[in-house]
């Protein structure tokens, strides 16, 4: 799982970046000042190996080399200081493993300047290996291009091209208190960032999102105060900013709502280089997402969610869409936000009934990643029914942190993503066949948690003392657990019009001790015996 700030113990800080970005310069400068010890990587693979760098690129090739760095790397996590300052080395990276080894691990900084700037900071080096006998300025670009993917996988990056080194340390030491989540998908990769207050950093992300105009999609029931700030702080950037205010609620989940945006935008002269804000909950992020997905076959797209249950399950992933009189969420597309701002502060005037609703994503998500997780829900249950901020930020970072992890590994719901199904498939049974607005979806998604503990013994996963935990912890949670005579003949229907079963089968998520959840196939009619039972 990728770092996320959600315990308090200090975090490894590690400065990647190609050569001459001022990885050692800065790395000592920011270590001195904050007391951490400081690690250069290379330094390190020199003393163990017993000869330089270049030595051995020369002797014994790249691959030997990147093989002792990332053995080196493994080493600083298992072994090293838990609040070093680790300067990579510039190819370190490079290695997909290593990358997600520490981003998971701490929080890692890219440092990065122009080719000119890199080249002359190089030109009198001579321990260069990659640099040997190539013009400085050909090479660095060609590393820069080949190394795009593996620069941008970080938790923020900084230029150190004019900014003297204590600036930069400021702004690296920005990004270690922030603490945002990387969603890591190669050049697509964005930043949730999460705790009271960050929405106002909203009109920075737009400015670094996209080039042009700004189209601030919301709904009656958040534009006050929520939209009107977000609207002052995206005017604050000079660029020109049109609202569109939506209807509130899943009934206004619809393809008339869509074309209010698409209309919106297309009056107002969006272009490719536009981007839309969405400031909302779930309803608000699915809509205005998959209009940016669709307006000039993809615009950039912005996410400030504002309900529990869009901070931690919705705004992050990429999954747009409307309803169909067929059902929920038939028609959608994949769009990745540029970035996501779950700011607590805007939790304040959601009613606590649906704020609570939320929290049963937040159990689900525990339950996948697991001991550490569920037992620390356990131990914030009350201070997170009555709102507090503090415990509600560790449960978004939880959860958030999860669902990116999930997210970096499938995308598309091939397969791990499956996992963040776990109580939906019952759970969305019950809140059809409840009736419209009827049951919350938290709700659903808790009893539906519940059914899912059942069908997972019958399926061979998991004992009672498993769903008796889960149990205990959805109701400290302020969630309802019952589901008793909720088998109903419609219920069995609905299931069995699953849009996820392939064939007879459904892959059922079945969980059993936390961070011990599988996906099972199983014949539909199975499921629908085991839930009729109840
Ligand atoms: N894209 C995904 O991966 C994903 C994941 C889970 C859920 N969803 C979707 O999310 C939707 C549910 O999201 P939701 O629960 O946020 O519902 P919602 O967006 O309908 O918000 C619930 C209600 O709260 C109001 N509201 C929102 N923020 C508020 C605030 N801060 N103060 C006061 N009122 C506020 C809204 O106007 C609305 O009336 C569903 O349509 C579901 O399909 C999407």
């Amino acid at each position: 799982m990728w770092c996320s700030g959600y315990s308090n113990a200090p975090m490894r800080i590690y400065l990647s970046g190609p050569m001459g970005a001022g990885k050692s310069t800065v790395g000592q400068a920011l270590a001195e000042k904050t007391g951490r010890p400081f690690v250069d990587l290379d330094a390190c693979i020199e003393a163990r190996a017993g000869q330089s760098v270049r030595e051995l690129f020369r002797e014994r090739g790249e691959s030997f080399f990147r093989r002792l760095e990332r053995q080196e790397a493994r080493r600083v996590v298992d072994e090293g200081a838990s609040d070093a300052v680790v300067a990579l080395g510039g190819g370190t990276v490079t290695s997909e493993e290593t990358r997600r080894l520490l981003l998971g691990d701490g929080v890692l900084v890219t440092l990065t300047s122009a080719v000119e700037t890199l080249s002359a900071r190089v030109a009198e080096d001579e321990g260069r290996p990659l640099l040997a006998g190539g013009d400085a300025q050909e090479v660095l670009a060609a590393l820069l291009r080949g190394r795009g993917v593996a620069y941008a996988e970080c938790h923020g990056a900084v230029a150190t091209d004019a900014g003297d080194v204590d600036s930069v340390v400021e702004r690296v030491l920005a990004i270690v208190a922030a603490a945002p989540i990387p969603v890591p998908l190669g050049q697509r990769t964005y930043r949730v960032e999460v705790g009271a207050g960050v929405r106002r950093g909203l009109g920075e992300c737009a400015v670094s999102a996209a080039r042009g105009r700004i189209l601030l999609v919301t709904d009656e029931a958040v534009m006050d105060p929520w939209g009107t700030e977000a609207r002052r702080s995206l005017e604050a950037t000079g660029r020109a900013v049109t609202s569109v205010v939506l209807s509130p609620g899943e009934a206004f989940k619809n393809l008339q709502a869509v074309e209010q945006i698409w209309d919106a935008a297309l009056g107002a002269g969006l272009d490719r280089d536009s981007l839309v804000v969405a400031v909302g909950g779930g309803v608000v992020g699915d809509l205005a997402g998959f209009a940016a997905a669709t307006l000039m076959r993809g615009v950039a797209f912005g996410q400030v969610p504002t309900t529990l249950l869009s901070m931690v399950d919705a705004s992050v992933g990429g999954k747009t869409g409307f309803d169909r009189p067929e059902g929920k969420n038939l028609v959608g597309a994949f769009h990745q936000p540029s970035f996501v701002l779950c700011d607590v502060e805007t939790l304040s005037t959601l009613p606590a009934a649906d704020r609570i609703a939320g929290l049963a994503e937040v159990a689900k998500s525990a339950w996948i990643a697991g001991e550490g997780e569920v037992a620390a829900l356990e131990a914030d249950a009350a201070a997170l029914v009555a709102g507090d901020p503090e415990a509600t930020e560790r449960a978004i970072r939880m959860a958030v942190t999860l669902k990116a992890s999930v997210v970096a590994q499938d995308e598309r719901e091939g397969g791990a993503r499956r996992l963040l199904n776990l109580g939906h498939t019952v759970g969305h049974a019950f809140e059809t066949a409840a009736g419209y607005g009827a049951m919350r979806h938290g709700d659903a998604v808790a009893r539906g948690m519940i059914a899912a503990f059942r069908v997972a013994r019958a399926l061979g996963v998991g004992s009672e003392a498993d769903e008796a935990r889960g149990s205990a912890l959805l109701t400290a949670l302020g969630l309802p657990t019952d589901v008793a005579g909720r088998g109903t003949d419609e219920v069995q229907k609905l299931l069995f019009a699953d849009k996820k079963r392939i064939g007879d089968v459904v892959r059922f998520v079945a969980p059993g001790a936390p961070g011990e959840v599988e996906v099972v196939p199983a014949p539909i009619t199975r499921i629908m015996g085991i839930v009729a039972s109840f």
